[in-house]
């Protein structure tokens, strides 16, 4: 275990400001600061950093903590590996190995080894043995600097190269396998590498640790590519290609252009086009989504134009605006895919073909009108149905509107004509879809305004939590997650506790609770007066009176019917006393 004070100092010299700021571009606003949440994609600023109380809470997804919590969830690490890693920016060493068997140990060893072997793919790849790969990369239009830039090795066309390499370097065999580089011999003991006479592609995240290789085959030989399987270290879902190169530029261009293959990043970057990314497959994944959040929401998709790719691209960008991506599509008229593109065109044409992208809904109606004989009646019927069905989907009235505008021009009718086929569709989509709930759902009572202000305070005076003490009991609130903060507030020593609200952000247990208290108080809506303390005191026993009295009549009802007079009695002298 880390102790206490350790933990405690490494959160005082870090800075959550600075912190967040390499992950999320933070503008100062009031008394915090503000950005895109890096959890959820949002088109508005909800994440708030709060300086003076070094915590962040999202408004948006309800996401919120400390400088550990952040560097968490952000990194996908546990509170040990995120107290190490402040600890080591700030120069205090943070002893791991009191940790029996932790993750964090097991981790670290597969990093080691992951990157141990990038090393011996590349510098097989620069040997004697790497020339049929280096062949190959010319053969491909792959320059050598693109490939160092990449990290491109080479696997040997050899049974346990690797195997032998790392173990003469003192890696377990265990590890070697556990790391996916190796795979145990059928029928006899030992290993065989898993990756033979390939190109190497190492998977690097944005930090910049190995985590998995794809490697491709340099013949004609199945399977095309072949890549590390799911480790402790590598889930291929939560992964894109080429992050940790392209990242600073993503930021820059306030864009990322997506596509299919590997061997299309790495023509797409050789062309100059350093702001893009290959998610590893087809379909785009949520994580992967949110991954990008933390760069960009602009997503130009770039993928192959069979029909395979068409799909891909058409399910990915439903996907990504429904996480409000704005999404464009890149065509690459004449072209299987961007390499392909490159290689058959003058330089510079894939950007121009970047400037061309459609936005998404463009590129669909485009696609569904061309689909259509619109010389003929009936053709013009089916385009319209079929843009209206795509537009039926859009959220934004104005958008659509003007979508449906530039619709009615190409089909030469009206534009109510449009709007009228899109209000027809439209009607059948959303039934009993999300708009419907979203109208229902209860305004913020006054009740939950009075338990959040009302723990903000006296989490931050100690005076607030004596007369919140006498007033109320635990039970008196009704949000679940301000009881269980309330709980620990009242049973936390304040006399030894220096800083009250990062010991209750640090020991909450509940997610939901910490994130309800990071929320009240990064929560700025103005406060009136001196009088607010008392105002939630009562508004909450107010509500806890009304509830306990409709217990109370629930109660009275059933001894009515099950005729019991005395204890129908009992009850109504009861309700007397709560009401006066
Ligand atoms: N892929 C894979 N396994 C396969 C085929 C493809 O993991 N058997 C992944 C690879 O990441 C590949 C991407 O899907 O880069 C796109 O596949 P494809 O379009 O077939 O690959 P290209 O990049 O066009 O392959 P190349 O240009 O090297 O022929
Ligand atoms: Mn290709």
């Amino acid at each position: 275990m880390i102790p206490r004070e350790t933990i405690e100092e490494i959160r005082n010299k870090s800075d959550i400001v600075g912190v967040v700021s390499e992950y999320v571009a933070l503008k100062k606003s009031g008394r915090s600061y503000v950005g895109l949440c890096p959890f959820h994609s949002e088109k508005g600023p909800s994440f708030t950093v709060s300086q003076e109380k070094q915590l962040f809470h999202c408004f948006g997804c309800g996401e919120g903590g400390n400088v550990f919590d952040f560097l968490m969830k952000i990194e996908n690490i546990s509170f040990v590996e995120a107290v190490a890693e402040l600890g080591g920016r700030i120069g205090i060493r943070v002893e791991k190995s009191g940790i029996p068997g932790s993750l964090k140990n097991e981790k670290d060893k597969l990093y080691e080894v992951m990157l141990m072997a990038a090393k011996f793919f590349r510098k097989c790849l620069e040997d004697e043995t790497g020339k049929i790969a280096r062949d190959y990369l010319s053969s491909r239009g792959i320059s050598p600097d693109t490939s160092k830039s990449f990290g491109l090795g080479f696997a040997p066309a050899a049974w346990d190269e690797l195997f032998k390499h790392l173990i003469s370097r003192g890696v377990s065999p265990a590890h070697i396998e556990q790391a996916g580089l190796t795979l145990p011999r059928e029928n006899k003991d030992g290993y065989y590498d898993r990756f033979r006479n390939r190109l190497m592609f190492p998977i690097i995240e944005p930090r910049g640790r190995v985590i998995a290789f794809s490697g491709r085959a340099l013949e004609n030989v199945e399977p095309k590519y072949m890549n590390s399987p799911e480790t402790p270290v590598y889930h291929k879902g939560e992964t894109i290609f080429g992050l940790n190169l392209t990242k600073d530029a993503i930021k820059n261009e306030k864009s990322v252009v997506l596509v299919e293959g590997n061997v299309d990043l790495l023509s797409v970057y050789q062309a100059g086009v350093k702001n893009a990314a290959a998610p590893l497959g087809t379909a785009l994944t949520i994580s992967q989504c949110k991954l990008l959040a933390r760069f960009t929401d602009t997503i130009l998709l770039a993928y192959d134009s069979d029909t395979a790719g068409e799909t891909a691209a058409e399910r990915s960008a439903e996907l990504l605006r429904s996480q409000n991506y704005k999404v464009k599509i890149i065509e690459l008229s004449g072209a299987k895919d961007p390499d392909d593109f490159i290689r058959h065109n003058e330089a510079g044409a894939f950007k121009n073909a970047i400037d061309k992208s459609l936005p998404f809904l463009e590129f669909m109606i485009r696609r569904a009108l061309s689909r259509h004989n619109l010389k003929e009646i009936e053709g013009r019927s089916l385009a319209l149905r079929a843009a209206a069905e795509i537009l039926s989907r859009e959220k934004d009235d104005f958008i659509r509107k003007e979508y449906a505008k530039t619709v009615s021009v190409r089909l030469g009718v009206g534009p109510e004509t449009v709007l009228a086929e899109i209000k027809r569709l439209g009607y059948y989509s959303r039934a009993g879809g999300k708009d419907l709930r979203r109208i229902t759902e209860k305004p913020p009572s006054k009740v939950a305004e009075a338990e959040k202000k009302l723990i903000a305070l006296s989490v931050q005076d100690n005076k607030a939590l004596e007369t919140v003490k006498k007033e109320l009991k635990p039970d008196s609130f009704f949000n679940p997650d301000a009881r269980a903060v309330i709980e620990l507030l009242f049973s936390a020593d304040t006399e030894q506790t220096d800083n009250l609200p990062h010991f209750m952000v640090e020991n909450l247990t509940s997610g939901s609770a910490k994130n309800f208290l990071t929320r009240a108080l990064l929560d700025e809506s103005p406060e009136k007066s001196g009088q607010i303390l008392e105002d939630c005191i009562q508004v909450i026993k107010a509500e806890s009176v009304r509830n306990r009295i409709d217990v109370l009549k629930s109660e009275l009802r059933k001894a009515e019917e099950q005729k019991e007079p005395q204890r129908a009695a009992e009850l109504l002298v009861a309700i007397k006393n709560e009401i006066s």
